[in-house]
């Protein structure tokens, strides 16, 4: 058989709302063209985030009903160190509430002033944690990475070079390295086992510590397992165990591979570090044994880490994002080539020539597939990294305009991604007429989240 089906059956189902276009206009123009501002109930297929939005399966359901909710020493906990040491070969599990819990907790222990953190790509939430403690977050993609439409097996690599380099320049100021994987930060593009074991090595070199950003690790494993020569036969298990042997510890957002709908951790193997950890999580996340989650999400968590290395089931979330790119590409619609596995990100400027950056092509993509399809895309470009320059104090663009089809996992099926190809068909086909969007107001930071727009007319 050629057709990859969804590898589960539906027991328990949540109603879409459907609504008429109407309805969503005057939703739109109440939410002041801010997808974030909408009600959930008003959005028909939400591909805002794949972040806690999955559907957890049976097995986990039935964790979650034998939850051990102990203030200490919970057996959940036990189950969840015992199943992540399995995994990951880390000394040390912490849980957290989500993956930027960790990353507070790391660097308000490791960051300071006049220091610098090199990554492939930090994540937002990773670079706003870093700037917070005065520290310099430092990308280091590899050329590829940054160019949409380059052909390329690990995209999401670390520049080897520029790493040797930057690493000699900054000798005795960075506290920690880091690499991110899959990276997020540059369209969900993955990363070598070779680029682990350089960047690995690099930083080994320097006596630096060396961290995963681990939020898609089993995503990046399965690239790894389908693109990387000499890894076709090894089992995924062991690709996972060999990533993370590389690093001294990890961050991780569960709320990704872990399939859950909250949840996080921070693995560590040294002592030192893990033990001013723990005292950090203590004065704000919770004690030890369950770090601001109950016991039940700790159960759910360790059952979805038991399942998300299941080949059926990343070879059909493989087949989603494929499925999903192919028909855009079949439409004309330029997207972020090789699609990775958690979204698509169109590339809203190439798409949209006639709408200057500044008026926000991503944006008006975004605004049109809700419009037409109740779609909730997230524009990642202008609206969201858009500056202002310091001297002349005028806005300026950001690198790119795209805009991110985020697949949660295991909730649509082949039918929902048919309805979007609908729905940008339809937009495509009055693409010239289209016209940008204005910004009414904005926060001085982060400004995507809560800002006012209209279209301009
Ligand atoms: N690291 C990466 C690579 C991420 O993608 C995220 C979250 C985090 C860290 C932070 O984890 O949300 O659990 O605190 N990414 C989400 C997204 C929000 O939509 O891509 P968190």
């Amino acid at each position: 058989m050629k057709t990859i089906i969804e590898p589960f059956r539906i027991r328990s189902v949540e109603p879409i709302r459907m609504s008429t276009r109407e309805e969503r206009e005057k939703a739109l123009a109440e939410a002041h063209y801010n997808l974030f501002s909408l009600a959930a109930r008003d959005v028909m297929i939400d591909l805002l985030t794949d972040s806690g939005t999955g559907a957890m399966s049976t097995k986990q359901w039935a964790a979650l009903m034998q939850g051990d909710e102990s203030y200490a020493g919970s057996e959940s906990y036990f189950d969840l160190r015992d199943t992540v040491q399995d995994l990951m070969g880390y000394k040390h599990v912490i849980p957290v509430h989500q993956g930027r819990a960790a990353e507070r907790i790391i660097f308000q222990i490791m960051a300071a002033d006049d220091m610098c953190i090199p990554n492939n790509t930090h994540f937002d939430t990773t670079r706003a944690n870093i700037e917070f403690r005065g520290t310099q977050a430092v990308d280091l993609p590899v050329p590829e990475g940054l160019d949409p439409s380059a052909a390329g097996d690990f995209k999401g690599n670390m520049d080897i070079g520029r790493l040797r380099v930057f690493l000699e320049e900054n000798q005795g100021r960075i506290p920690v390295g880091l690499l991110t994987i899959t990276n997020n930060g540059n369209g969900g593009q993955p990363v070598s086992m070779q680029n682990i074991r350089e960047t690995s090595e690099l930083y080994k070199q320097h006596g630096i510590p060396f961290l995963l950003d681990a939020a898609r690790f089993a995503e990046n494993a399965y690239m790894i397992k389908l693109r990387e020569g000499g890894y076709a036969d090894t089992d995924l298990k062991d690709i996972v165990r060999e990533m993370f042997g590389y690093a001294d510890g990890c961050m991780v957002s569960a709320k990704k591979d872990g399939m859950v709908n909250i949840g996080g951790l921070l693995c560590l193997n040294d002592d030192g570090l893990a033990s001013d950890a723990r005292n950090l999580l203590i004065l704000t996340e919770g004690f030890p044994t369950y770090g601001g989650l109950a016991g039940r999400d700790m159960a759910a968590l360790a059952q979805g880490l038991r399942e998300v290395l299941d080949w059926d089931y990343l070879q059909y979330r493989h087949a989603s994002a494929s499925y999903l790119a192919d028909g855009l590409e079949r439409l004309g619609v330029p997207c972020v080539r090789p699609t990775g596995l958690h979204a698509v990100y169109v590339d809203a400027r190439a798409l949209l020539p006639h709408i200057p950056a500044l008026e926000l092509p991503g944006q008006t993509l975004c605004c049109e597939l809700y419009k037409v399809g109740g779609i909730r895309p997230v524009e990642i470009g202008t609206l969201m990294f858009g500056t202002t320059d310091a001297q002349t104090g005028k806005p300026q663009p950001a690198t790119l305009d795209l805009v991110r089809l985020t697949l949660p996992r295991r909730v649509y099926t082949q039918s929902h991604v048919d309805w979007i190809l609908e729905a940008i068909e339809d937009v495509v086909s009055r693409k010239d007429g289209l016209k940008g969007y204005r910004i009414l107001e904005e926060a001085p930071f982060l400004r995507a989240f809560t800002a006012k727009l209209a279209p301009i007319s």
